[in-house]
């Protein structure tokens, strides 16, 4: 190979490997769980690590294959799923890209004694809520994957790819009339036919509180403990009382339209509960919703359409994700189980026996010292105090101040001390050109706790991997160009930080 394809080849395999992961078995049902890395101040790769031992999870998708991330989890005692991220889907693949992306991401750590299972390639591909584009091209990387699978001797990797539930046509009122998207029907005949003759299962990514948000149903239809009045009854005489039945049924049929037999599996990539952001979205809710799935999913009592079955699912997410983009909606950075802090949000057993308890939190998290910066009041130029409060918002996580969000009932005093307050935690108090506190002379720093009631004014924690947030600090206002930034972004995507 000329040495320029071969650098080329080489940028595109590093930003290949850095972004999405997602994990599933076939063996029993499973329940795992996802770590999201768009956080600003991230628990670091062995703590979590420990926690998810302490905890007795054996299955983690990670959203970045950061080399760090990846050679943290060696040992083998976690199954884990790497992700392609949707950029490489941009690109046509060949089966010699394919051989050598598997040789860089999957043989590499697996030499380190990484239990790599799973390999998921793209996420979400034909999500029209996700992303602005689609990724055609995936259904021909992933058969290339497959087969350089096989020919090289990965025997224990399954590779298929995640959608997410906007695949199905909209408004359906009965699982026995999903189908999928008319727009995209024909690439998932594609993706059925890879699936029945790999022994690949179908991976969808669901989130119970909005999907029935949308179809605007009894909010009581959202939990699993049949406790909702509300019920759907399909012309087949099967009755759903519950949301994740509604959907996992529903793929079912969907896969069926789409030529797959009833030897293609479905699991879960991702289900959750968001605390924040959504109406409805409460610790104390999402406490609710797992204390019912996790053991439901354990029983293996399976669904109405496919009774007695064990189903796998991924938890999403391990902890907060303040750097989520929210065009979805607020609610996408407040998935966490866990606080960014590493203390858990609510009480869940991850071993799915139902029981009443808190998870172990994560050891070792030094937070920074008590100390916030809160707006002092000065009113005399509103254009000021309006301009500094938007400063701070443009910059750090806000989502809670919106409307349903736990930050909501602040008055607006409140309101600019809260994202005054965002704004210097998340740069971590200090900086030694800057004055973090300054606001044009209108932040205070205090030690006493401004939180109110349910709002919760956050400390950021110290022993952290710092995400590489250059490109959008920036302090005095004035923000790089649009060159730079995109330079700086694809630099940090292919150091693998930025996700
Ligand atoms: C696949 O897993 C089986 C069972 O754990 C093991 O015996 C075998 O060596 C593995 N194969 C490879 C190529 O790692
Ligand atoms: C759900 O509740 C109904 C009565 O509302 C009951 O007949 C049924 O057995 C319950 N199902 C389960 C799984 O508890
Ligand atoms: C369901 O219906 C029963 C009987 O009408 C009622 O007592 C109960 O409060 C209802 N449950 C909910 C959650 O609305
Ligand atoms: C799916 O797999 C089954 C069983 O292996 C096979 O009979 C069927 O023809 C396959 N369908 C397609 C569309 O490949
Ligand atoms: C309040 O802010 C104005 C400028 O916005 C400033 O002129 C004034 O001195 C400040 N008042 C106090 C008490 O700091
Ligand atoms: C109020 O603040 C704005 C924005 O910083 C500034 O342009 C304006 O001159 C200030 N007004 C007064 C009266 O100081
Ligand atoms: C506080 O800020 C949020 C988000 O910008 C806004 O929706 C809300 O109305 C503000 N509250 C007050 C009292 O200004």
């Amino acid at each position: 190979m000329e040495k320029q394809s071969r650098i080329l080849l080489m940028v595109f395999i590093i930003i290949t490997t850095t972004t999405t992961i997602s994990p599933y078995m076939a063996e029993g049902s499973i329940i795992g769980v996802n770590w999201g890395r768009k956080t600003s101040h991230r628990l670091i790769p062995s703590m979590v690590m420990d926690l998810l031992l302490q905890n007795n999870i054996r299955h983690l998708k990670l959203f970045s294959a950061s080399e760090n991330v990846l050679k943290a989890l060696s040992g083998g005692e976690i199954a884990i799923t790497i992700t392609m991220p949707n950029e490489n889907l941009r690109h046509v693949f060949s089966r010699d890209l394919a051989a050598y992306y598997l040789q860089e991401r999957v043989r590499k750590y697996q030499n380190q004694n990484v239990n790599i299972r799973y390999l998921h390639i793209g996420n979400e591909p034909f999500s029209k809520l996700s992303h602005e584009v689609l990724f055609p091209n995936v259904v021909s990387t992933l058969r290339y994957i497959q087969e350089m699978l096989i020919r090289n001797g990965y025997e224990n990797v399954t590779a298929t790819t995640p959608h997410y539930t906007d695949v199905l046509i909209p408004g359906i009122k009965k699982p026995s009339e999903a189908d999928f998207r008319p727009d995209i029907k024909e690439k998932m005949v594609e993706f059925i036919t890879l699936l029945n003759n790999s022994k690949a299962p179908f991976v969808v990514n669901m989130f119970p509180l909005i999907f029935n948000g949308e179809n605007h149903w009894d909010p009581e239809f959202a939990f699993i403990d049949n406790n909702s009045n509300f019920t759907i009854h399909d012309d087949n005489g099967l009755v759903y009382k519950n949301v994740f039945e509604f959907i996992y049924d529903s793929f079912l049929h969907a896969i069926k339209k789409a030529g797959g037999g009833p030897n293609v599996e479905l699991t879960v990539g991702q289900i959750g509960w968001p605390t924040d952001g959504y109406l409805g979205a409460t610790s104390a809710n999402a406490e609710r919703f797992f204390k019912h799935l996790l053991p439901f999913v354990k029983s293996n009592k399976g669904t109405p359409l496919r009774p007695r079955i064990s189903i796998e699912v991924y938890i999403h997410t391990l902890v907060d994700e303040n750097l989520h983009k929210i065009k979805m909606g607020a609610f996408r950075r407040h998935w966490g189980v866990y606080n960014n802090n590493g203390q858990p949000k609510y009480k869940i057993d991850f071993s799915g026996q139902g029981r009443d308890m808190y998870p172990t939190s994560a050891k070792g998290v030094v937070l920074m010292p008590k100390r916030w910066c809160v707006f002092n009041g000065n009113t005399t130029n509103q254009t000021l105090v309006q301009q500094m409060f938007d400063l701070a918002c443009q910059e750090v996580d806000c989502t809670s101040l919106s409307p349903g969000g736990s930050c909501h009932h602040l008055n607006y005093v409140q309101n600019v001390s809260y994202a005054f307050n965002r704004f210097y935690q998340n740069k971590a108090q200090y900086n030694n050109k800057v004055f973090l506190c300054e606001f044009g002379g209108l932040g205070k720093v205090v030690l006493d706790d401004p939180s109110v009631g349910t709002c919760k004014f956050p400390i950021e924690i110290l022993t952290a991997e710092i995400a590489d947030t250059k490109g959008m600090i920036n302090m005095a206002g004035h923000r790089l160009s649009g060159y730079w930034t995109v330079l700086l972004l694809s630099l940090l995507l292919i150091i693998g930080i930025y996700m």
